[in-house]
This record gives structure tokens, sequence and C-alpha cells, in this order.
């Protein structure tokens, strides 16, 4: 048996992750994958009960027992400062060190983008996040804090470690899957310090691979042509805080925050698979919320484990289901979350 850990988490979580868990069910016996789910209560509500985020133990217990963590969405209204999510998604991020956040753009019908004329052809491409640095690793702090004369700093780490693993990362997937161009997002012309380390490394990377193009925009003229000229990305490699931003404008060309899918990767090792979305307070509880952003999560993570037939037959039944209208209302249907991922195992059952 390999064991899966399932964190549903908080608000929407809960209600995305249930339906892949019936997803799941329905690949474990037909393709005998022998996959045992292990759920975890973290989330808002043990936070606020017990002090608990992430247990002490659960980082050895993941690399010693299990193959992979699937996650629903961390973040409750009642936690102001969003320190349960901190302790529990970063902490597993950076716990485990799962530096590549890979989060595909992938239009899967022409309806679904907001984009005039534009069609599945035209928006294909991923972006490889640095998921371990950046703003992220909360280093700086606060100083007359309350008063007039505040001083808050949070230091941006890039280090010359964690840039070169996830450029090489970008350019290693790019010659792997068929992809022509790998893109560096960056704000050098002013960050330049730590961005100019990125410019350098990203050059010298790029020259061991003559096989893929390899250029630069600016962060803020890439927000401008995802949505003028999105055809022309392939891979994009960026920084933590560039990609977060960078993966929701991405979700928005392709349909919106629920159907969009993330890895969070660390070759080789047990790694976390999630929605890209967050808990949508303004959605839980009401059983409307897109549960294909975290089946297709499910997905990535079965391919990741080597069940690359179980991931492409649910990717197929996400389409069909799409294509039929068999989908919950942000992508215009009638079904709730629990009967659009009904929709979904029924497609599989007749495939
Ligand atoms: P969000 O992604 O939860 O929601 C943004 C918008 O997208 C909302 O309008 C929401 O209704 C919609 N949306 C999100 N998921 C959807 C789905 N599956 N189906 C249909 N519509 C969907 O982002 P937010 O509102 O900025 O954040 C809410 C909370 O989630 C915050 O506490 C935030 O910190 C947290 N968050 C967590 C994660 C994570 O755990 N990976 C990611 C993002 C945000
Ligand atoms: C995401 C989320 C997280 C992030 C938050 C909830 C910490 O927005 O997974 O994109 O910023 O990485
Ligand atoms: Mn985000």
């Amino acid at each position: 048996m390999r064991m899966v850990a399932v964190i549903p988490g908080d608000g929407i979580g809960k209600e995305v992750i249930a339906e892949a868990i019936k997803i799941l069910d329905w690949a474990n016996s037909r393709y005998h994958l022998e996959i045992q789910v292990v759920p975890f209560d973290w989330g808002a509500d043990k936070y606020l009960q017990e002090g608990v985020g992430l247990p002490t133990e659960a980082l050895e217990m993941f690399r010693r027992d299990f193959v992979a963590i699937l996650a629903g969405a961390f973040g409750d209204p009642r936690v102001a400062d969003n320190r349960h999510a901190e302790e529990i998604l970063l902490g597993i991020r950076t716990g485990l060190d799962l530096f590549i956040n890979l989060r595909p753009i992938k239009l899967l019908a022409d309806h679904l983008t907001p984009l005039k004329g534009r069609t599945v052809r035209d928006i294909d491409f991923v972006i490889f996040r640095e998921n371990t640095e950046g703003p992220y690793v909360r280093m700086g702090g606060q100083f007359k804090r309350g008063t007039r004369e505040e001083v808050a700093i949070q230091e941006d780490v890039n280090t010359r470690l964690g840039v070169e693993r996830i450029v090489t990362a970008a350019f290693e997937y790019a010659r792997s899957h068929g992809r022509r161009r790998v893109t560096l997002a960056d704000k050098s012309n002013v960050l330049t310090y730590g961005h100019d380390l990125w410019q350098r490394t990203f050059r010298e990377i790029a020259g061991r691979y003559p096989d893929i193009h390899a250029n630069h925009q600016y962060i803020d003229a890439m927000a401008m042509f995802f949505v003028t000229d999105p055809t022309q990305f392939d891979v994009i490699v960026t920084n933590n805080s560039f990609g977060d931003i960078l993966s929701d404008l991405g979700a928005g060309l392709a349909g919106g925050m629920g159907l969009a899918p993330s890895a969070n990767l660390n070759p080789g090792a047990v790694s976390l698979f999630e929605p890209v979305h967050g808990s949508a307070p303004d959605l839980a509880g009401k059983g409307v919320a897109n549960p294909i952003g975290a089946t297709l999560a499910l997905a990535m993570m079965l391919d990741y484990l080597g069940d690359a037939q179980a991931a492409a037959a649910i990717e197929w039944a996400v389409r069909e289901c799409i294509g039929a209208g068999e989908t919950t209302v942000d992508l215009g249907g009638r079904l709730s979350t629990s009967a659009c991922g009904d929709a979904i195992v029924s497609r599989l059952c007749d495939s």
C-alpha cells in the first residue's frame, strides 16, 4: 500500500477534496493503484480549538511513511494573521523543501477564456514558481509597532542555490516535455541585487540548453502580455511572489480559480498537490465550489506517482464534463460541488 496524506483544510477546501477523494476511490479500484488515503484534520478549527497548526512530528512522518500529500485550502476569517495557514502550508512547502511550484495554465475549452477570439491552442503554458524563498521566509520585523514612526521590514531572500535549482528545473521540464521556450519573469530593472542574481543565473543555465529558446520579460510587461498575447508563453520561471500573482492571472485566462491545479515538488521525494485557489469564504458551506481544480491536482499527483493512465482518464473525464456543460455555476453550469464530482465519476465509469 502507498499512503497519501489528505488535508482538506478550511472552507471550500473540505468540499472540493471530498470530490477528489470520490474520484481517487474510483481510480483505486479501476487501476488497482493500492493507494491508501490517510486524512488529517489540520486547519483553522483545530488551530482555534487546540492551538495546533502543523504538529511537530508531521514532516518526519511524511518523509517516512507517505508518497504524496493532497491538500485543499487554508485560510479562515477567524484567524486574522493567517498563522495556521503559514504553519501548515508554508511549513510543508519549506519543511519538505518543495522548491518547485508547478502551475499549468491550460485552457480546456474555447468558451472558458474571457479573452475574445482565443482558443485552446492559444493558452497552454506552465509556470515554474520558486516555492521556498522570496518574501515568504519571514525574515524582517516591526519596530515601534502601532506608532506613527512604525518601521516594517520584510526581506526578499534570493539565494544562488534557490535560483539555480528552479531555473534548472524549468529548463529540464522544457526539454523533457517538448516545450521550446523558457521565459524568465523578474524586475531586474529595479531589484538590482536580488534579480541581478536571477539574471546571471538564468543566462548561465540557459547556455547549457542550446535547444531551448531563452528570453526575459519584466514582470509588469509580462502581466500585460498574458492578456494581449498569451500564445508566446511555453515555460515561465519566476520567484515566489511573482509566481503567486501570475498563477491567479493565468487561472483567470483559463476559466477561473475553480479550474487551476498545482504541484509543489521536490523531485523524487514526497510532494504536495493542491488546487491553486484558496478557501473562498464567500462560497464556503454553500456546495457551489468548483471541484475541478482539486480533481486536476489529484491527476497531477497520480501522474507524479507513475499512474499516468489514471491521470489521463481523469483529465479526459473533466474535459467531457466541461464540454457537456456538466459544471458548477462559475462555469455557467447548474451543478452543485458534489453533483459535479458525481458527473466526473460517472464519465469515468462509462469509459
Ligand atoms: P480564493 O482563491 O479563495 O478566492 C478568490 C475568488 O475565486 C473568490 O471570488 C472565490 O469565490 C473564487 N473561487 C475560488 N475557488 C473557487 C472554486 N473552487 N470554485 C469557484 N470559485 C472559486 O482567494 P481569496 O478570497 O483571496 O482568499 C480566501 C482565503 O484563502 C484567504 O484566507 C487566503 O489567504 C486563502 N488562500 C489559501 C490558498 C491555499 O491554501 N493554497 C490559496 C489562496 C488563498
Ligand atoms: C497560494 C496561496 C498561498 C501563497 C498563501 C495562502 C500562503 O496564495 O498557494 O497561491 O501565497 O503561496
Ligand atoms: Mn496564491
